[in-house]
């Protein structure tokens, strides 16, 4: 195993090496997972997330490429919620409603708290009052790799006041390495999804037998517009293969969500060493509490309250058969 620090424009680039032919780059700005390399079946080894080669490009362009996504993932709703009587108005950035926590954390610098033979862990600081969220959030994020290819993410956070916390990551998955995943076969661990209203609000939980949202057997994602939350029934999250390469992606989570985007809405651009990417050029599974959990008390809670720890881990297992 081995971790190396470089620079990468005005911010830095952590790499994370294991001996099974395996490498991660993660940056600080965004804590953005920049690169994921993965052997084949056949030993040959391809980066299988979507990413930029500068921090410019990062900033200049939507999507949320590989970030740690704060202080909440997903929506909000009139991008406002109530919170101890109080009501808490936040930045509106996807029409009126608030989208991955307004101005958000992957434009955010992390520090680099430390860095071990198989970790990075880094932290931020975000102030009270940040997008209109109420208290101080110290968060850490530590990314680690093994050598049973598994990248694990795990998430901590603390508060001075009661606030709401759903933090996630947003990798864009393309198992091939190349090309479109709506041939990727997908499994979701999920006999229920949320159903949204059109500015993908989430309306109620409804069942997935008989929909074209039943993914708990494998089956070609096909379709291109998915882009909802799927209720977890248990650790295993989800399953992705892709047959040209026989790569395979088992995604592993204590949260109680999955946000499934097949990138329908990625617009065209250019990306690493000159790759050109577009819609459904990747997939996101976001593992995460529910989309405007803070207004749905009928959804788990994402109050954190003062004082309290929260902790999450997500991990992303790959191998090849
Ligand atoms: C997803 C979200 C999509 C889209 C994407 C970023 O998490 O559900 O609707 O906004 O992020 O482009």
């Amino acid at each position: 195993m081995m971790t190396m620090k470089e620079s990468f424009g005005d911010y830095s680039l952590i790499r994370l090496e294991n001996h099974k032919g395996m490498t991660v780059t993660i940056t600080d700005l965004g804590a953005t997972v920049q690169s994921i390399f993965v052997p084949d079946r056949d030993g040959n080894v391809a980066d299988v997330i979507l990413g930029y080669d500068t921090p410019e490009e990062y900033l200049e362009n939507d999507g949320y490429f590989g970030a740690c996504i704060g202080r909440y993932a997903n929506r909000i709703k009139g991008a406002r919620f109530s919170l101890n009587g109080v009501e808490y108005k936040i930045t509106a950035n996807e029409g009126k409603n608030t989208l991955h926590g307004g101005t958000g954390y992957q434009v955010r610098r992390f520090n680099i708290d430390s860095m071990g033979e198989d970790y990075v862990l880094f932290s931020l600081t975000d102030p009270d009052g940040t997008d209109g969220f109420p208290a101080k959030l110290e968060v850490k994020v530590k990314y680690e790799l093994t050598d049973g290819n598994e990248l694990k993410i795990s998430y901590e956070a603390v508060s001075d006041g009661d606030t709401v916390v759903n933090l996630t990551n947003h990798c864009y998955f393309n198992l091939a390495g190349q090309g479109n995943i709506l041939s990727h076969e997908l499994m979701i661990n999920a006999d229920s999804y949320l159903e949204v209203d059109s500015e993908l609000i989430p309306t109620k939980a409804c069942f997935v037998e008989g929909t074209e949202f039943d993914f708990r057997k494998p089956r070609e994602v096909e379709k291109p517009y998915y882009d909802h939350c799927y209720v977890l029934m248990g650790e295993l999250c989800a399953e992705v293969y892709e047959r040209q390469s026989g790569r395979k992606m088992k995604v592993i989570t204590d949260m109680p969500g999955v946000q499934f985007y097949a990138g329908g809405t990625t617009s065209d651009r250019r990306g690493k060493n000159g790759a050109r990417y577009g819609k459904n050029s990747a997939l996101c599974l976001e593992t995460q509490f529910f989309p405007d959990a803070p207004n749905r008390p009928d959804f788990p809670s994402t109050v954190l309250k003062a004082g309290e720890v929260f902790k999450s881990t997500t991990s992303y297992i790959f191998s090849a058969e």
